[in-house]
């Protein structure tokens, strides 16, 4: 069978992959320690639940508009206003089946062949591929954990061509946890104002999870100038422990969400009507569940940077976010395993710990940097504990 090229430009996600190879071990009984994951381990909180059930016993199980319900929409209409202080219309709000899909409709809507997207890097795994399928160009500002894994409002400048459409943010960060100050991201925001051709998408999807003190904003709070051009992309997802219910939305001009919703009308048609309902419910309801996982997750941040920043070798920058770290193992590189295998890099790492380790971590390359490697701790401390322990032993190991 000759499938289509646009299959060819993209990699499936490497992050689905290794969670999937983790718990292909874990059913077959090996004692896999898995740090591959981007889901909170938590429960979708009881009152979030019990909306979803209400849902299928009052009969919302059939298809609904496309574009989200109202129901829905004015919830996300009352969180952008009292949480961002950003004020939006029904017509100016699209709901797709998860943050990743709105993404997706977002690129597809508005990237013409050989048009520019600007990454932020390391960078989550799709930005990348979903923007290649639309016939666009990636275009990467790397940063490392020198500048803690921040770019800079020069780089940025530096980055911008005409051919730019828009610039794909995210704070805090899918790889690196990194999380931005108010006025480092008024400086890159104002540079977007000397762009007048330049979208932005602000990707709030982990908003709610942010360590030391620090606050979250995105740039059109910080700018209102900026807001007629950007789309704010968020979810259930991360905040409400709901990454299999597949809710996701975004905030921006009218004009992108209608074509958004039209393209969406011939491909899902609208997000699972359950799903809407509990997101409602998720919105509008307590938040008190959110505070006591950011707590737990900011214990968990704490222990496993301070512990791998122990093993010879290794350097971890503690960011003030998400919940992942993405520690620098570059130093392992070059060295030989117990069976002989020489490491060159951040896949042949992770293979390694795989196998000798059972430990599954996310190899730095598939995020843009190799001398990384991503560690989810979304798991419990006792798990952390424990795969840390085997990493350091591995380690060790090498020679
Ligand atoms: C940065 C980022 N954006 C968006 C998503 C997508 O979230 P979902 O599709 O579950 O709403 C993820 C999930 O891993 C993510 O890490």
């Amino acid at each position: 069978m000759k499938l289509a090229e646009r299959v060819n430009k993209i990699q499936p996600s490497p992050t689905l992959a290794i969670d999937a190879k983790a718990k292909a071990l874990k059913a077959q009984g090996v004692d896999v320690v898995g740090f591959g994951a981007g889901e909170p381990d938590f429960d979708t909180p009881e009152n979030i639940r019990e909306a979803a059930k209400k849902a299928i016993d009052n009969g919302f199980t059939r298809y609904m508009a496309v574009g989200g319900a109202d129901d829905l929409k004015d919830a996300i209409i009352a969180k952008m206003k009292r949480d961002h202080g950003l004020e939006y219309t029904r017509d100016e709000i699209s709901v797709a089946c998860g943050a990743k899909h709105t993404l997706y409709n977002i690129s597809q809507a508005l990237i013409e062949e050989g048009d520019e997207v600007i990454i932020p890097g390391p960078y989550w795994v799709s930005y990348p591929d979903q923007i290649k399928l639309a016939g666009g160009t990636p275009v990467f500002i790397m940063a490392d954990e020198s500048t803690g894994f921040k770019i800079t409002p020069k780089q940025l400048d530096k980055a911008i061509t005409p051919k730019t459409k828009y610039l794909i943010f995210g704070s805090p960060c899918n790889p690196t946890g990194t999380t931005y100050t108010k006025e480092e991201l008024t400086a890159l925001g104002q540079v977007l104002i000397k762009h007048q051709h330049v979208l932005l998408v602000t990707d709030d999807i982990y908003e709610q999870l942010i360590y030391d003190g620090m606050k979250f904003y995105n740039m059109p709070q910080l700018l209102p100038e900026l807001k007629p051009r950007t789309i704010v992309v968020n979810g259930v997802s991360k905040t409400y422990a709901m990454t299999g219910w597949r809710i996701g939305y975004a905030c921006g001009p009218k004009e992108l969400m209608s074509a958004m919703t039209k393209m969406q009308s011939q491909s899902t048609s609208n997000a699972t009507s359950i799903a809407q309902k509990a997101s409602v419910e998720a919105l509008n309801g307590s938040q008190d569940a959110i505070e006591k996982m950011r707590l737990e997750f900011e214990k968990r941040r704490t222990y496993i940077a301070d512990r791998l920043n122990t093993i010879p070798g290794v350097s971890c920058f503690k960011s003030n976010g998400a919940f992942y770290v993405f520690p620098n193992f570059s130093g392992c590189y070059g060295k030989t395993t117990p069976s002989g295998k020489k490491i060159e890099n951040s896949t042949d790492f992770a293979a390694y710990l795989l196998e000798d380790a059972k430990v599954a971590i996310v190899p730095g390359i598939a995020f843009g940097d190799d001398r990384y490697a991503r560690l989810s701790y979304a798991i419990s401390i006792e798990n952390i504990k424990k795969g840390v322990d085997r990493i350091e032993e591995a380690i060790k190991n090498l020679k």
